[in-house]
């Protein structure tokens, strides 16, 4: 059961009551959306325990959330996070001391919010005991390798070859700040070798890789992805171009994945023409419906071909977005120049988390965890679509395969996406629209929107979708009544 993390609640004095500062800290909690609809609390004691308050201070409160709508008690079972939130307190702005939304507006955390961890399920306990052990080393305070830690570097190195058939040395490895931190200096430096062509970029897409072409001034084309074809590979290898980036395992957002004799065509295509492939491979961990293919770095290596392959992964699915840890594997000659780059934009990467991190991997703690995670996002993807299919029937296709952690869905009917997903929002529910995704204007004859999964409590997932249903047919009744009138 996905019982919700405490551990940030102080009842320091605050000149009010224990119960007034306690039911504010849990009603912004609720309204930032850092405690998610549907999300259980812990028990009445466990939280008197812990807060070192009397059990009646907490049932207090825990009463008066319910009575205003922020909580729901469901007899035998304990207290949970409302799935529908009392209109005048959304965006109350008391308590809205912390951001939970990206630079660009649009939420990055709370129910259905894609691209998030589960963080219930990961070990802190033993993360937190590397993290101790390495935080007394003297030899890590001074300024460290700028490539990344090496004892970090041969783990990776390990664990990609195992798992990810990636084909280099411990010295084509990278540490970096996350995949963004990755895609970025691999972006710079494939333009710093440049012959002014541009760089092609999958559409819809990752919005973070268009901020950077954005911010530095790169030039870029882009390549279509849709549900029925996925990524129109023709369209790239009749192209010059300097380069691609690509999410071959599970494009994001549409979810489909490029098979192997599409890989090859485009790995030909980049030998050919000296330009290069940029293989994002954020989350291929987690692969439901088949075997994961290999990396492409991997299969291009096989030929000989991995000379112009840069291959970026992160361990923000497999750990946690916090982590805030990439890497990139890059051909031998690029080290140089990427390394210029991270020295301009960031100078070296912490150096416990990445001691602890190596230590994480080398006791088999990261595969362990993953192991695990795949096996309940497996069953939070079968439930999300179990219930789709029950609530939408033919209305919504999810039209992304079985991986990672989210579900993208269409639909053919006028309901806007946006609206859909403002309405949704204001019932604490977070659904992506796909034109998020898309960095110029586009007509579609469909709506489209992507769910995460990954940091939904499973137990919440049921009566989510139930209201989501709700909200789009309600929808979905104005406007045929709208045409009516
Ligand atoms: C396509 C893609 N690549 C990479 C990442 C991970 O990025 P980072 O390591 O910067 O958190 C994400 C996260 O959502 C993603 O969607």
């Amino acid at each position: 059961m996905n019982v919700i993390d405490i551990s940030d609640i102080s009842l320091a004095k605050s000149g009010v009551t224990l119960q007034h500062n306690l039911f504010s800290q849990i009603r912004s909690r609720i309204l930032n959306g850092r405690w998610v609809s549907g999300a259980k609390l812990p028990s009445t004691r466990t939280m008197a325990n812990q807060l070192k308050v009397s059990r009646n201070t907490i049932i207090q409160t825990y009463d008066q959330l319910v009575a205003e709508g922020y909580l729901v008690s469901k007899p035998h079972s304990g207290f949970f996070v409302s799935l529908t939130l009392p209109d005048q307190y959304l965006n109350a702005p008391e308590g809205k001391n912390e951001s939970a939304l990206g630079v660009d507006n649009t939420p990055n955390s709370g129910l259905f919010a894609p691209g998030v961890a589960e963080f219930a399920l990961f070990p802190t306990a033993q993360w937190n005991r590397l993290l101790q052990r390495h935080s007394t080393r003297i030899s890590l305070l001074g300024n460290q390798d700028l490539q990344g830690h090496l004892p970090l570097r041969e783990a990776l190195h390990r664990y990609l070859t195992s798992s990810r058939s990636v084909v280099c040395n411990p010295n084509q490895i990278i540490i970096t700040s996350g995949a963004q931190q990755s895609i970025a200096i691999a972006l710079l430096a494939i333009n710093s070798l440049g012959n002014n062509e541009k760089l092609l970029v999958e559409f819809p897409g990752y919005r973070q890789v268009v901020k950077v072409l954005d911010t530095f001034n790169l030039d870029y084309g882009l390549v279509d992805v849709t549900a029925e074809r996925g990524l129109n590979t023709e369209y790239i290898i009749n192209q010059k171009a300097l380069g691609v980036y690509l999410t071959p395992s599970n494009q994001y957002p549409m979810g489909s994945s490029i098979q192997t004799e599409q890989r090859l065509q485009l790995i030909n295509w980049a030998q050919e023409n000296k330009s290069w492939i940029i293989e994002d491979d954020y989350d291929s961990e987690f692969q439901f419906d088949s075997r994961p293919l290999r990396s492409m770095q991997g299969l291009a290596a096989e030929s000989g071909n991995a000379n112009h392959m840069v291959y970026i992964g992160s361990m923000s699915k497999v750990m946690f977005n916090a982590l805030r840890i990439g890497y990139m594997v890059v051909p031998e000659d690029l080290v140089k120049v990427c390394l210029e780059i991270k020295d301009a934009l960031s100078g070296d990467t912490p150096s416990h988390t990445q001691a602890a991190l190596a230590e994480f991997i080398d006791e088999g703690m990261l595969v362990r965890h993953i192991r695990k995670m795949r096996r309940r996002y497996e069953q939070k993807y079968h439930l999300m679509k179990q219930c789709i299919t029950e609530r939408f029937g033919s209305e919504w296709q999810v039209v992304s395969q079985g991986a990672g952690l989210h579900i993208t869905v269409q639909w053919q009917s006028d309901v806007d996406e946006h609206q859909f997903s403002e309405l949704a929002l204001s019932h604490n529910i977070v659904v992506r629209p796909m034109n998020y995704y898309e960095p110029i204007s586009h007509k579609r004859s469909y709506g489209s929107v992507v769910l995460g999964y990954g940091n939904a409590p499973l137990e919440s997932i049921v009566e989510s979708v139930e209201k989501l249903a709700e909200l789009y047919f309600e929808l979905k009744n104005d406007n045929a009544v709208d045409l009516a009138e």
